[in-house]
């Protein structure tokens, strides 16, 4: 039994775990940052090393699971393993009183949920950063064979950038830390959260071995919403959700937001496609046709303003006729043939 005050049976449930100014492994509580369905996030400090530092303690019932806690070992590791700007650093994994804990970098900032909740759609150039940021580090994770499994809103972190190239820094989080593969084999009972399934890969759903890929069906899902506002798929219950993931086309990009580059619908029905054969290979082998499509549709804008500056207002193009008589010159040629 937890000693009250350190560890909290209710957590993850909503309730305020009365954890402010304790002090666990090494790390005292400042702060809570936001909860999960699973964790509660909290700016803590590093005692030692005397800096803030973002402390998430997982619910208690995760400590219990002997599967999640070796994925949980082995995961924070090679994720702490990975130097990566995009991927937030992990300083410290472990278990206290029967709860595990990850100490982090702590960002300033906030999700990219929070941010699509509060400014809706983003403009494609905007998007198309982030997309990269993500990414990036998510092929660097895969080239560890570390696959995220959660890619979604709430797991990238957006910071401000350096400069005005790069208004934004975005981090990925929460490396293997999904219930959704353990729920699927019967660890979550009824009633559990689950946590959202807006971005789960049809491969994920039916219980096959996942690779790299399955990131990049979720990533396809998260550029998706940046771009349109919503998800690609939308129902009213869950079953009916994964079972749209598994056998529904998605719907057209520009379906959802006319105005948007019509190449983008062809780039996100090849990174949602059911089988990952199917798939681009890599997250950065999608987000750069993701950019080139963007592209395109600017440089075609611009091309148009560009013909329309040319031409002379008043005086529009000789209507087309017959075509010219050849020049003098060329007459002993032609004679005889024509
Ligand atoms: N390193 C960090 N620095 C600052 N804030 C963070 C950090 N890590 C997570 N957070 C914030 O803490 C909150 C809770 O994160 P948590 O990962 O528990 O939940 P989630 O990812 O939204 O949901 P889920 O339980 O489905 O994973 C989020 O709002 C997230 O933005
Ligand atoms: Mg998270």
């Amino acid at each position: 039994m937890a000693e009250p005050g350190t560890t909290d049976p209710d957590l993850p449930a909503g309730r305020p775990s009365g954890l402010l100014g304790k002090q666990i492994a090494g790390y005292r509580v400042e702060g809570e940052i936001g909860r999960g369905g699973m964790a509660v996030v909290y700016r803590a400090r590093d005692l030692r090393l005397d800096r803030t530092v973002a402390l998430k303690l997982l619910a208690p019932e995760l400590a219990r699971n002997d599967t999640f806690r070796k994925r949980f070992a082995h995961e924070s590791r090679v994720a702490a393993a990975i130097d990566h700007p995009h991927i937030v650093p992990v300083f410290e994994a472990g278990e206290t009183e029967g709860l595990l804990y990850i100490a982090m970098r702590y960002v300033a900032g906030q999700d990219l949920r929070a941010l699509l909740d509060r400014e809706g759609p983003l403009p494609p150039d905007k998007a198309a950063r982030i997309a990269l940021q993500v990414a990036s580090a998510l092929d660097a994770a895969h080239a560890h064979d570390l696959v995220h499994r959660d890619v979604k809103p709430g797991n990238i972190l957006i910071a401000a950038g350096i400069d005005s190239d790069r208004p934004e820094h975005a981090y990925l989080t929460d490396f293997g830390l999904t219930k959704k593969s353990l729920s699927l084999t019967g660890f979550t009972s009824v009633g559990q959260f689950v946590g959202t399934l807006d971005y789960v890969a049809p491969e994920q759903i039916s219980g096959k071995p996942v690779d790299g890929r399955c990131d990049v069906y979720s990533l396809a899902c998260v550029v998706y919403e940046t771009l349109a506002g919503v998800p690609p798929f939308r129902r009213d219950d869950d079953m009916a959700l994964l079972w749209a993931h598994q056998y529904d086309p998605p719907p057209p990009l520009t379906g959802e937001r006319p105005g948007l580059p019509a190449g983008l619908d062809d780039v996100l029905a090849k990174a949602l496609a059911k089988s990952p054969e199917e798939r681009y290979g890599t997250c950065l082998e999608f987000v750069s046709e993701v950019r080139a499509a963007v592209r395109d549709a600017e440089t075609g804008r611009d091309r148009g303003r560009d013909r329309r500056r040319r031409s002379v207002p008043g005086t529009p193009p000789p209507p087309p006729g017959p075509p010219p008589e050849p020049p003098r010159w060329a007459m002993p040629v032609f004679r005889g043939r024509l």
